[in-house]
């Protein structure tokens, strides 16, 4: 009897709860994906003056110099997509602001087959790809951070420039001599890239209804993720594209800066550095990073570190004293030849492996960069890759980690944020986490 009495209320009640907490999420989801974000907080644009970078239009009218603090994520736009994971994605970017960094590189391509594509063939986009692109670059504002997007990579994962070849030759174009570096100087191919860019840089986010061209949490446009052009190692070819795609850009958004994505080899011209570079390869890789970077739109040099892949079957005191080499030559070269910014877009030590040596190396690289703030040097900042969170360990190399699960590491990222702000803020400045 009680039972059917219970059977009789509850299970109306229940179908009620059940029903409004469907609706909730249901609406909770569109809410985010559907409405426009009313309020965003203000930010300034980053510019560049000389050997610095600079907030500029912040609404104050100053300009000031800055020093970054940095990281990757490339994985954001992808665990955008789909609502349930986006929350790995706001998470990400407050654990990032939380150890006071203010600006992150991500992958704002995927050319792969697969139902995260953002780019299914040449020209034609997945809309709900690009809407979780928006999604990164609201997130991102709402917590302080800039983002360096990264528009195609060198290499195959998420596409890479072999997808743009193969969609050349669906097409029925004769790609024969050094294949894949024809992504470099078919026109055809070229013109498909021109059109990606095109999209990405006049997109009006869907979320803020404000294009990305006039979004200041866009920190840069990055052209590429370490081109290489093996086939020409003179380094011409990817002279000429990098001009004529930076020129480009710049055609499109006169806002936002533009950069390479070199890994920061110097090329046969440039024998004076060879003895920098970590071996003789590196130089027949078809980049220079003297010439590449000095082209007149490009608006800071991008450098990569990583001594453990480079130089493999070292000790320790050899891979820091390359990684020291390496960063005076790259800061140098930024202060006395290109008088740009030098921004090393990825520091990475393999950590999981051995956290004592990575945590050393990083401070070499934290200390280099402190001591360039201090003297105001062009040496401007560095981007750890890469952090990962629990969920989204899929997407973790040997260089990847959870923040969180080393204290000490942690630690040592937060300290650099912080002395890198106080030598450029008033004692009374908020400090947020420091
Ligand atoms: C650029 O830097 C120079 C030298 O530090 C300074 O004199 C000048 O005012 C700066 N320009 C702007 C627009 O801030
Ligand atoms: C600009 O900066 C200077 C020096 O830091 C300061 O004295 C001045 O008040 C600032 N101006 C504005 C409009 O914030
Ligand atoms: C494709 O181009 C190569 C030279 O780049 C030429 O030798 C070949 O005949 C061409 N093939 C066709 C089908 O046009
Ligand atoms: C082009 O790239 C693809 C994918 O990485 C690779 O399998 C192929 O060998 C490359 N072709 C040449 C000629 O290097
Ligand atoms: C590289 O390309 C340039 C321009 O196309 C050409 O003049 C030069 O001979 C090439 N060099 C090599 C080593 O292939």
């Amino acid at each position: 009897m009680e039972g059917e009495w219970r059977e009789g209320r509850l299970y109306p009640l229940l179908g009620i709860l059940a029903l409004g907490t469907f609706l909730f999420s249901t609406f909770n989801d569109n809410l985010t994906t559907t409405f426009p974000v009313l309020w965003q907080p203000i930010m300034g644009f980053v510019g560049t003056n000389s050997t610095h970078f600079v907030i500029t239009d912040d609404g104050r009218g100053n300009q000031s110099v800055v020093y970054f603090n940095g990281w990757n994520s490339y994985w954001l736009m992808e665990k955008s997509v789909w609502g349930p994971s986006r929350s790995k994605v706001s998470n990400m970017l407050k654990i990032g602001a939380q150890m006071g960094l203010t600006v992150c590189r991500t992958w704002a391509f995927s050319d792969e087959d697969g139902p995260n594509a953002l780019q299914l063939s040449p020209g034609v986009f997945n809309e709900r790809v690009f809407r979780g692109l928006d999604y990164v670059i609201v997130e991102a504002r709402k917590r302080g951070i800039r983002l360096i997007l990264s528009l195609v990579n060198n290499l195959d994962a998420f596409g890479g420039k072999v997808r743009y070849v193969r969609w050349a030759q669906e097409a029925g174009f004769n790609v024969s001599s050094s294949v894949n570096d024809s992504f470099f100087s078919h026109s055809a191919i070229k013109d498909y890239y021109k059109a990606y860019i095109k999209a990405i840089v006049t997109r009006k986010n869907s979320l803020s209804r404000i294009k990305y061209s006039e979004e200041p949490a866009i920190f840069a446009w990055e052209l590429i993720n370490e081109p290489r052009c093996s086939s020409n190692s003179s380094a011409s070819v990817l002279q000429a594209w990098i001009t004529e795609m930076a020129v480009y850009i710049k055609s499109l958004d006169q806002k936002h800066l533009v950069t390479v994505g070199l890994e920061g080899f110097y090329g046969p011209k440039t024998a004076e550095r060879s003895g920098v570079n970590p071996g003789e390869w590196a130089a027949s890789l078809g980049t220079d990073f003297i010439q590449n970077s000095a082209i007149n739109s490009i608006d800071f040099a991008s450098v990569h570190a990583y001594p453990d892949s480079w130089i493999k079957h070292t000790d320790l005191e050899a891979k820091e004293k390359f990684l020291s080499i390496w960063m005076d030559a790259h800061i140098s070269d930024g202060e006395s030849v290109l008088k740009k910014p030098v921004l090393f877009t990825e520091v990475g030590f393999p950590l999981p492996i051995n956290e004592k040596e990575h945590d050393r190396m990083l401070k070499n690289v934290y200390d280099r960069i402190y001591e360039s703030a201090k003297k105001r040097e062009a040496g401007a900042g560095a981007l750890i890759w890469q952090l990962v969170e629990e969920g989204v360990e899929e997407y973790a190399d040997k260089f990847s980690f959870i923040p969180a699960d080393y204290p000490a590491t942690y630690k040592l990222i937060t300290q650099q944020s912080c002395r890198l702000r106080r030598i450029f803020s008033s004692s009374q400045t908020n400090q947020n986490s420091c």
